[in-house]
């Protein structure tokens, strides 16, 4: 704790003074949605996951998540979403669980906290909605309870969260294998915009298509560690990284790619159509991000971005049918 001067004051006043302030700290944090520029599947694995080939990329549209000291041993879930749980399903919930568990003495001494999340991330959207407000908390709490753990260490609690939580952590543009915790930083690129498109009244189950996808296209998999090892390092020196390196907008665009499509729009004719309507829209490309059923397309631009989501919604007139413009981003979860 910061050393500070209290004046002449009692020394049981001084006590109180620190208590309150440690009872009354609150921090403000946003956490960032992401977007798949490239995610392919190249095998399963035995815990029951797959392997996976991807480049993740975070976007400005974010949550706010406050976390208060509440005084109590407990751990409360607000939000303002009225689909979003505030129970132990939630991954915010089981990051701060998370963070007592392995923090005892210090939930001990500091008490339990109130999770405040204000969701401006579409839920179950293939978007990291959820992970990204676990990896809020475990920043939150790694401030409140004044721990000083480093990124990686928070990282590596957040693959105990979920595949998509250790790079929610850090964000900005990355190479992920394995489950898709193993992370590459490579160069930012936050020149580009987005629109995204989602139906407010679908979701896909992330389970389903995965295990869909392994049902249609399991005979496909690599088998062995050095062929898996291989394909992953010919991303890393692939022409896609280069295209990023370059920050060449057009070819990044052509080179978009995400197997779990293969899957998710036969089943989903109405997000087929949102893709097809999106293309013919313009911009550099457009793709499913991650599980979907949110479709985006890259832009050089916030005009073109907002020229695109123009067209679309005239081509498609259904008002369960959101849009989104935003900027890539190079943050990750940020205190403000
Ligand atoms: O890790 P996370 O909880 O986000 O994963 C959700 C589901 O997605 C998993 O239960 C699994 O069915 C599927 N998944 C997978 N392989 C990965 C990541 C996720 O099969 N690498």
């Amino acid at each position: 704790m910061t050393e500070r001067s209290f004046g002449a004051i009692s020394e049981p006043l001084k006590l109180l003074i620190v208590n309150l302030e440690i009872i009354m700290r609150t921090y403000r944090l946003i956490a960032p949605a992401k977007i798949n520029l490239y995610l392919e599947i190249i095998g399963d694995r035995p815990d029951g996951y797959h392997e996976l080939v991807m480049i993740l990329q975070s976007i400005e549209l974010g949550d706010q998540i406050e976390i208060r000291s509440n005084g109590t041993q407990t751990i409360n879930l607000h939000c303002n979403h009225p689909l979003v749980p505030r129970n132990q399903t939630n991954i915010s919930y089981r990051a701060a669980q998370l963070m007592v568990d392995q923090f005892p003495e210090r939930f001990a001494n500091y008490g339990g906290v109130d999770i405040t999340i204000d969701k401006q991330i579409p839920v179950a959207a293939g978007l990291a909605g959820g992970s990204t407000d676990g990896a809020a908390v475990l920043l939150g709490l790694n401030l409140l309870w004044e721990l000083g753990l480093t990124i990686p260490q928070l990282q590596s609690l957040g693959e105990k969260l979920g595949s998509d939580v250790p790079f929610c952590v850090r964000g900005g543009t990355a190479i992920a294998t394995g489950r898709g915790e193993k992370l590459d930083p490579i160069q930012d690129l936050d020149s580009l915009w987005v629109v995204l498109a989602k139906y407010n009244n679908l979701s896909v189950s992330t389970p389903w298509a995965y295990k869909t996808y392994k049902q249609q296209f399991g005979h496909t998999y690599i088998n062995d560690l050095t062929g898996i090892q291989s394909r992953s390092s010919q991303l890393h020196s692939g022409s896609f990284v280069q295209a990023i390196s370059d920050k060449d907008g057009k070819k990044i665009g052509q080179l978009l790619q995400n197997d779990l499509e293969k899957v998710v729009l036969p089943e989903y004719p109405q997000v087929a159509q949102l893709k097809e309507i999106l293309q013919q829209a313009g911009g550099l490309g457009t793709m499913m991000s991650g599980s979907g059923p949110t479709i985006f397309t890259l832009c050089q631009s916030q005009s073109e971005a907002e020229t695109i989501k123009k067209t679309a919604r005239q081509a498609i007139q259904d008002p369960n049918l959101e849009f989104w413009v935003t900027q890539l981003s190079s943050n990750g979860i940020q205190v403000i």
